[in-house]
């Protein structure tokens, strides 16, 4: 039998979870920096939480959807993002009541689309993400713009474009849709299926249509930005000013709609320019939703927020050529032969780890020569040998592979000692 990993997921493999690691403690910490508490949802839900959250005319929901029925008869679906299911949340722990609004809250984890995959383009991939829920105020666009700038920024990339629309409030979006009508369905039938379902249902959506995008039609759709009435025109100058103060360049995409449903206002994606990332070169996406709280069972609430891909962030870190720190060595590895010695190391051993020290031995039976040759491909920085003499004289040899310089130390104080001396090398 040759079971083999899914189409479209990886195995994040020792070498490569140190970079993982890397990205989640800069996002740990700027999240804290910011403000933002973190929030851990299920990663499975109701179907309907994305059908009503998401919107049932997306690609993801009509698409992409990883659902099933469990044993109990009841649908649900592997989250595919996760903005829908914290507002799920917001709303189900009634954190609209909290003192402390917006709601500020960050996740990290796997999301899962049922897309065609290639390079940046994952069935289950990663996202970190932020919401901040119940504050229509424009300095929140600003802030969440200002985050994600800076956390790639702390990453080591360079080289990102931010890109922005408004999608504008409601009374906007529907003059821009009775006009988007209007441009679309005289010549509809030359549309592919999907957008001429959605022609009534939703003709924002065309805008985002993979398969008609060279029509000429779409070349000259009336754009949203002709549409926005005063509060719309007025909260995007605002939210472009607040990011000009804080010198984040950006440019305006007026075909900007993103794929989900619920945005409005704040639409925007950060991309990256250069080599290596074919057609797929946004790193992250988001935007305002203001009425996706009411949408979900809540009071009104407007939030924004913007989730990011990690394997895309990890593509970019290594087009740049970004050094990412790799796990360090070895502090310790104890090379024991016999066995009386051998059945104290494993003591030993989590005497030096309870120090702090990172230590490890031979469980392979492996000759002494073996041991001080994995001891070298870990990196050890020193190693500590505890054979049949040295056992019966109470003593351990401790050795700086560095410098070669060598003690004899009381077996017992060799966790002290030891500290002492990485404490001196590590300076
Ligand atoms: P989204 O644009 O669908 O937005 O996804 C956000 C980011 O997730 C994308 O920019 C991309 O980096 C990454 N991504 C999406 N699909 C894949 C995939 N198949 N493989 C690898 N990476 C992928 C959302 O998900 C919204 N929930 C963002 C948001 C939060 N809006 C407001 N708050």
């Amino acid at each position: 039998m040759n079971i083999r990993i899914p189409r479209g997921t990886q195995d994040i493999l020792p070498g490569h979870s140190e970079e993982w690691q890397y990205v989640e403690r800069i996002w740990h910490d700027i999240c804290r920096r910011y403000n933002y508490a973190e929030i851990r949802t299920p990663i499975f839900e109701q179907t309907e939480l994305f059908q009503r959250g998401v919107g049932d005319t997306t690609d993801i929901v009509q698409k992409e959807m990883y659902t099933f029925e469990d044993r109990g008869g009841r649908s649900l679906t592997l989250r595919p993002e996760g903005t829908a299911s914290v507002v799920r949340s917001y709303v189900e722990n009634k954190r609209f009541g909290l003192p402390d609004q917006p709601d500020k809250l960050y996740y990290t984890g796997p999301m899962f689309r049922y897309e065609r995959p290639q390079s940046g383009r994952m069935r289950q991939f990663v996202q970190f993400g932020v919401e901040a829920v119940g504050s229509a105020d424009p300095a929140v666009d600003a802030e969440v713009l200002s985050l994600a700038m800076e956390f790639y920024r702390e990453a080591g990339l360079k080289g990102l474009k931010l890109v922005l629309n408004s999608l504008g409030d409601q009374e906007s979006r529907n003059a821009h849709r009775n006009a988007l009508i209007s441009h679309f369905k005289p010549r509809i039938d030359e549309f592919c299926s999907d957008c001429q379902s959605r022609l009534e249902k939703n003709p924002l959506r065309i805008l985002d249509c993979k398969e008609d995008k060279d029509h000429p039609l779409m070349q000259n759709a009336p754009s949203i930005l002709d549409y926005l009435n005063e509060y719309s025109t007025k909260y995007f100058e605002t939210v472009k000013e607040m990011l000009s103060k804080m010198d984040i360049p950006y440019e305006v995409d007026p075909n900007l709609v993103r794929g989900l449903d619920y945005y409005n206002h704040t639409a925007f994606e950060i991309m990256i320019e250069g080599e290596g990332f074919g057609a797929i070169s946004t790193l992250m996406g988001g935007g305002r939703y203001n009425g996706l709280v009411e949408e979900l069972g809540g009071p009104e609430s407007p939030g924004i927020g913007f989730a990011l891909s990690v394997e895309r962030l990890l593509m970019a870190l290594e087009a740049q050529n970004v050094e990412v720190p790799m796990q360090a060595g070895l502090d310790c590895y104890l090379v024991t032969q016999g066995e009386e010695p051998d059945k104290d190391a494993a003591a030993l051993l989590t005497e030096l780890r309870r120090a702090g020290i990172t230590a490890d031995k031979d469980y392979m039976n492996r000759k002494m020569k073996g041991q001080f040759k994995a001891a070298d491909r870990q990196q050890a920085l020193f190693t500590a040998v505890l054979g049949e003499e040295e056992w019966n004289a109470g003593i351990i040899n401790l050795k700086n592979m560095q410098s070669g310089g060598q003690e004899e130390v009381a077996i017992k104080e060799l966790p002290a000692r030891l500290s002492k001396q990485l404490k001196e090398e590590k300076k």
